[in-house]
Formats: C-alpha cells, structure tokens, sequence
C-alpha cells in the first residue's frame, strides 16, 4: 500500500472501456457543512446509535427517532454539493454507465450536483416507507418534519406508521446484489471519505481484490480502518482530491 498526499500522484487514466465503482462515505460531504458519524464532534458523539438509527430505537420511542432525521433533513435542505460531488457527476457524464456510483450517504448532494444514477445503499434522507415490512406501499419522497408522537403520519394503504427510508443498524443495505455484480466487474474501486468501519460496505475493498484485477484507491484526509486492503491512500480533502483525480 502507498499512503501519500494528493499532490504526489497523478490522476487516474481510465481506459476506454474501464468500469469505475466509486462508493462515497460522509467525509464527501464534510465540506458541504454535514456532519460526519465518527469524527470528534461526529454524531455518534452526540446520539446514541441504539437509540436513533435500530429497529429497536424506533419501536422504543419513534418520535425521538424522527426527531433526529428531522434535524437532518432541515440541515440537509440547507447545503450544497461541493467540487468532490461535482466532480463524480462529470465523471458520470463522461463514463456513463461505466460508472457505478454507490453511497453510504442518505444525503441527496449527488443529486444536487448532476449525478443521475446514485446506488443509496443506506437509503434515502428525504425519503418515508411504511413500517409493517409486510405492507409493499413503495417508499415515496418526504420533506416532512415530525417533532412529537402525534404529527408521525400513517401509511395510507395500512394505517400503520411512517418510518425513514434508511438503512439502520441490524438491517439490510439495499440493493447489495447489484452492488456485488458491479464489485465484481470493475476496474478501479475508489473510496471517498468513509472510515471502512462499518460493514459490508467496508469489506467491499477486500471483495474487489478477489478477483484480482481492479486497482483500488481511498481518499481523505486519514487513512481508514482497512487501509490495509487499499492499493493506494490518497491523503487529502475529498474537494481537493477528487477533482485532481478524475482531472
Ligand atoms: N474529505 C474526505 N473525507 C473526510 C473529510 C473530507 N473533507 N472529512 C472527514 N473525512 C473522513 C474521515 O476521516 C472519516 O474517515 O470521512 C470519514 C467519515 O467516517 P464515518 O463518520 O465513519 O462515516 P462513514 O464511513 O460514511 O460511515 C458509514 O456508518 O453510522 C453509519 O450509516 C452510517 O453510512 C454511515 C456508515
């Protein structure tokens, strides 16, 4: 593995044909003003995991629950994408479908900065689904705010509660086997701002390497818990290095 700062090494030359998968942690939004979970001042500084992002946490008390995505959502309507966001929806406009694009954030910055084709694989900030798993009302857009037990709204199709589409603790990442298919066929793996201690997304690294062909490459300002597995660690703000990389 090379660890170095970001201006020691040249971009990337993508093939012709090359398939990129990108996946995107917290620290890409860092700049943009949104909080990350694990630095110093890193939400699961401030909340208890159990209590706001388990299965457990909601049935325990769901309006603190909603209190918490509520105050992402207000803080997430009031940001922008930064050049790191930015320069991944070029990228797309360039690779088009060479690009996977897959996320560990439940942020619509990609969105916002062009990327039309984004793997949520943690779910979506500004999206609610109903509760009941056996009720298959699809999740739908949501820009509410519900403070208090009696403002949670109810599914219209059963009448049980409203839930955030999010991908919490003790559950399952959405669309895992499209996201295994395309591990499995790319050419370069690129990681941006994500401490590679939460799995599976943190084992992708390792999945990519069995097969043993694509190049894989971490950026941020630290070097991650599974550094280890990475080819490369480009040490840096992902507004500084990403549009660098992909120049
Ligand atoms: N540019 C790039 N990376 C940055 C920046 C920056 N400007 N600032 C901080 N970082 C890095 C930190 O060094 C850290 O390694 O971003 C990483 C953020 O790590 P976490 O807070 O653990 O976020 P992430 O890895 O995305 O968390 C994974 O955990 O709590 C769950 O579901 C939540 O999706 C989240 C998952």
């Amino acid at each position: 593995m090379v660890v170095v700062t970001y201006d020691k090494l040249p971009p990337l030359t993508i093939g012709p044909h090359e398939r990129v998968f990108v996946l995107t942690g917290a620290g890409i939004s860092a700049e943009s003003g949104i909080h990350t979970f694990r630095d110093q001042n890193g939400l699961w500084q401030r909340y208890r995991i159990e209590d706001v992002a388990s299965p457990a946490g909601w049935h325990n008390d769901a309006s603190m629950v909603w209190n918490f995505y509520s105050q992402r959502r207000a803080q997430a309507e009031e940001v922008a994408p930064n050049p790191a966001h930015y320069a991944l929806a070029e990228l797309e406009a360039k690779l088009e479908n060479r690009l996977f694009l897959c996320t560990q954030n439940v942020d619509p910055l990609h969105e916002r900065a062009g990327s039309r084709r984004v793997c949520h694989m943690h779910g979506e900030l500004f999206k609610s689904r109903c509760e009941n798993a056996k009720c298959h009302t699809p999740p739908h857009e949501d820009h509410g705010v519900y403070l208090t037990h009696e403002t949670i709204p109810n599914c219209v199709m059963c009448g049980q509660r409203l839930r955030p589409h999010i991908c919490w603790f003790g559950e399952m990442p959405f669309e895992l086997d499209r996201i295994t298919r395309e591990l499995a066929r790319c050419d370069w793996f690129i990681t941006i701002g994500s401490s590679g201690a939460v799995y599976p997304a943190a084992g992708f690294v390792q999945e990519v390497r069995s097969h043993g062909r694509a190049r894989t490459i971490y950026v941020g300002p630290e070097r991650p818990d599974n550094a280890g597995h990475f080819d490369e660690c480009r040490l840096g703000k992902a507004g500084e290095v990403v549009p660098v990389l992909f120049a």
